[in-house]
């Protein structure tokens, strides 16, 4: 580690003074799973993916925003995402993605913001956010990236035995996302997910010590 790579806390932090690691990865690569460990241990978690599912939720904050945009037939019948729908046009329209985005990355921001504000007990944060190579308005929240990474083979492997996709559904998702190298690139820390759940935990076992050390 360099000397500029310490854990000092700098930035427009909304909790002051209190170590966020952004957690990133590929799909699959095990971001919730180290989440899991790291809360287990003690580390104050904030989820963007479940902050932007509930945003789009019934009845959630980006649902005015997004039938506005999108149209009606982007809202399920019971007022929540038409999440098939949506999903479908995203992949195959950049430009529909982007206005997507551009509704919902600002609403997760200021969520963001507000669950890292109410984690001040905690000794450290632990932020994950899938899209922070792709977006860097969401690295103004961390200190840290901590990236998890595997071989492209045991991603698929899991993704397909996890949500039952196909090989080449998987390999479409992948293409689609930063490339792993790039991904890499941007870590102050990685944790090797490429063996057994207990090599995990004594990776996040590590890494908790050293977070715990920064505060
Ligand atoms: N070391 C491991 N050994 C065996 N299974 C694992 C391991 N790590 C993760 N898994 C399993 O692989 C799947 C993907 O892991 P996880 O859900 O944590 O990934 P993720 O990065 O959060 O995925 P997503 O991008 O879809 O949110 C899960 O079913 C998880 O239980
Ligand atoms: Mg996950």
């Amino acid at each position: 580690m360099s000397p500029a790579d310490s854990l000092k806390v700098t930035g427009t932090n909304p909790a002051p003074g209190k170590l966020c690691v952004g957690l990133t990865g590929g799909i699959g690569c095990g971001k919730s799973t180290v989440a899991a460990l790291f809360a287990k241990l003690g580390a104050g978690i904030v989820d963007t993916d479940a902050i932007a599912h509930q945003l789009a939720q019934a009845g959630g904050a980006a649902i005015p925003a997004i039938c506005a945009a999108f149209g009606k037939e982007y809202i399920a019948g019971d007022g929540s995402l038409n999440r098939a729908g949506m999903r479908e046009l995203v992949f195959s329209d950049a430009a529909a993605k982007q206005r997507l985005e551009n509704i919902l990355h600002p609403l997760i921001l200021s969520q963001a913001q507000t669950q890292l504000q109410a984690l001040q007990s905690k000794p450290y944060i632990i932020i994950v956010v899938p899209l922070l190579p792709e977006s860097p308005a969401f690295r103004q929240l961390v200190q840290r990236i901590l990236v998890v990474d595997c071989p492209e083979d045991s991603q698929i492997a899991r993704v397909i035995a996890r949500n039952h996709m196909s090989d080449a559904e998987v390999r479409a998702i992948i293409a689609v996302q930063t490339a792993r190298a790039e991904r890499l690139k941007l870590a102050n820390d990685v944790i090797h997910n490429d063996a057994g759940l207990d090599t995990l935990a004594a990776q996040v076992s590590d890494l908790h010590l050293r977070y715990l050390a920064g505060d």
